[in-house]
């Protein structure tokens, strides 16, 4: 079901959005080489937690028979690991990695969901112009996040962006509907045809969130049961924010 979130509503989702905001501008400060992925991963929870929030993605049941509950506040992938990386103490940041970070806070009862990639030390410039794209394709698809549009342009406009460019959209996960639920309709696939979909209007709040891979759009799931890598082992990277549909402009909830 699409919700349409009143004012006070409204309200609620800045707020929670707003957390997941502050918690990346923690994050880009604090990243650095020789860090542990479940490190970065204790730093965001206590932020979180500070800051009125509970991590919404740690406990989250895909509701999938063998795969166990999220264990972390954050998913953090590294390289050519997409999404759904899973913290931990073993796994270290190095010098020239790329890490994508994907975080839920719940604050009053309303979520905000954005994802980040970033520059750990010297990445080359393929790399940064990677996750520049994937960024970009973000800004995109929201030209289209306006009435008089619908679901089809934003996804439309993403996976022509990042076709443009000679990368791949993943084609498995998407962008959707946010509130109450992490996860509530419409989903947002990062390809598609413009004008079809549900009509935007006043009062939805979206999480747009494009995927990308330099290589092929092929991915594998990991024995894990949660992480996500490109199959030919080519880079991935990842840009998410949850936006406001209003009268004119989106208003994106998750940037301070
Ligand atoms: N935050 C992800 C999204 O963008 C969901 C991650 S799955 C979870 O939809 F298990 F980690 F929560
Ligand atoms: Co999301």
């Amino acid at each position: 079901m699409v919700t349409i979130k009143s004012e006070r509503e409204i309200e609620l989702m800045r707020e929670a959005c707003r957390v997941v905001a502050v918690v990346y501008d923690e994050l880009e400060k604090v990243i650095k080489p020789g860090m542990s992925t479940w490190e970065l991963d204790q730093i965001a929870e206590k932020k979180m937690r500070q800051l009125g929030a509970i991590p919404a993605e740690k406990g989250y049941d895909p509701g999938i028979r063998g795969v166990p509950a999220y264990p972390a506040t954050l998913c953090v992938s590294i390289n050519d690991e997409v999404i759904h990386g899973v913290p931990s103490k073993n796994k270290i940041i190095k010098d020239g990695d790329i890490v994508s970070v994907d975080t839920v806070a719940l604050k009053n009862g309303y979520n905000g969901d954005a994802a980040r990639t970033f520059i750990v030390g010297n990445v080359s410039k393929e790399t940064k112009r990677l996750i520049d794209v994937t960024k970009q394709a973000f800004f995109e698809g929201i030209k289209y996040a306006k009435v008089g549009f619908r679901v089809g342009d934003i996804s439309h406009a993403i996976g022509e962006y990042v076709r443009s460019q000679g990368y791949s959209v993943v084609r498995e996960f998407q962008g959707h509907g946010i509130g109450k639920q992490m996860h509530e309709d419409p989903g947002i696939p990062n390809y598609g045809k413009s004008g079809r979909g549900i009509r935007l209007e006043p009062g939805m709040t979206l999480a747009i969130e494009p995927m990308v891979i330099q290589g092929k759009p092929n991915i594998l799931e990991l024995e894990d049961g949660w992480t996500i890598v490109t199959e030919d082992g080519s880079l991935a990277a990842h840009y998410e924010n949850t936006i406001l549909i209003t009268k004119k402009e989106p208003e994106i909830l998750t940037l301070l």
